[in-house]
């Protein structure tokens, strides 16, 4: 069985298949789809990690990721994401953001696999469009912000969710910093490439533009271009990082997310 079941706006959508079996015809429609619906998730996947990386390199080269250690010596490309009843603090990334946009080259695409999770409904990952954000600007915002470029702090606001990850498991501590352009061109459509996580201030170059940064930062996280994945355990999402923000809805709780990033 293969189906592709679009979402609301066409903002993500579910894939029906068994990824152990997956053919080559059927990795050619996930691809596509990904980069229409820029999220997909797979439910009821028994993915074991040979299995789990094999499909994540399909979609490219897998990436490290720089702030925290990978699950063991034989997989290092998986990162253990977890949150434990016991942490005070806010959920690892509870604000709307892009994975690892203060690095040089980020990495394109991101694939979650839940192992242990609260009941449905109750730890969200919120995902929202910037393919719609783009196509809802004002023309003259449109023109304006090709200009741009925006700034990015592995220090920005967001950090503060990661601390008590990378206190245990950290491997580096210096800030990264980065500068990529506003606005990106995937596939012939436009896109809003801006994590506000991480953002720091447009392009120094320029002068301080407050109230576009403000327009911008409010405009691209609206309700109607959300939407809201709920886990279930064995559950497979990848999003495409250049046109959708993510974040952690918060929760109390345990959960265990085994993460690969791919360039
Ligand atoms: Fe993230």
């Amino acid at each position: 069985m293969f189906k592709i079941i679009p979402g609301k706006k066409e903002i993500g959508a579910e894939i029906f298949c068994d990824i152990n079996k997956i053919k080559k015809i059927h990795i050619r429609k996930i691809k596509i789809a990904l980069l229409k619906y820029g999220m997909l998730y797979f439910r009821k996947q028994n993915l074991n990690s040979k299995n789990y990386i094999n499909f994540a390199k399909n979609f490219g080269k897998l990436a490290e990721y720089p702030r925290l250690k990978g699950l063991n010596k034989k997989y290092p490309k998986i990162t253990v994401v977890q949150r434990k009843a016991s942490d005070k603090g806010p959920s690892f990334g509870e604000q709307f953001h892009t994975d690892s946009i203060y690095t040089k080259q980020p990495p394109r695409f991101t694939m979650l696999l839940s192992k242990l999770v609260p009941k449905k409904g109750k730890a969200n990952t919120e995902f929202c469009s910037q393919y719609l954000a783009y196509k809802n600007l004002p023309t003259s915002f449109k023109k304006k912000l090709k200009k741009y470029k925006g700034n990015y702090s592995s220090e920005g606001p967001i950090s503060i969710t990661t601390q008590e990850r990378v206190k245990e498991k950290g491997k580096i501590n210096k800030e990264l910093k980065s500068r990529h352009n506003i606005i990106k061109n995937i596939n012939t459509k436009y896109t809003i490439y801006c994590s506000p996580g991480h953002f720091v201030g447009f392009n120094s170059k320029l002068k301080k533009e407050k109230k576009l940064e403000n327009f911008l930062l409010t405009h691209q996280i609206r309700k109607k271009f959300q939407f809201s994945l709920e886990w279930e355990k064995n559950q497979l999402a990848i999003w495409d990082n250049r046109s959708m923000l993510h974040q952690a809805t918060p929760f109390k709780g345990n959960r265990i997310m085994h993460r690969i990033t791919i360039q």
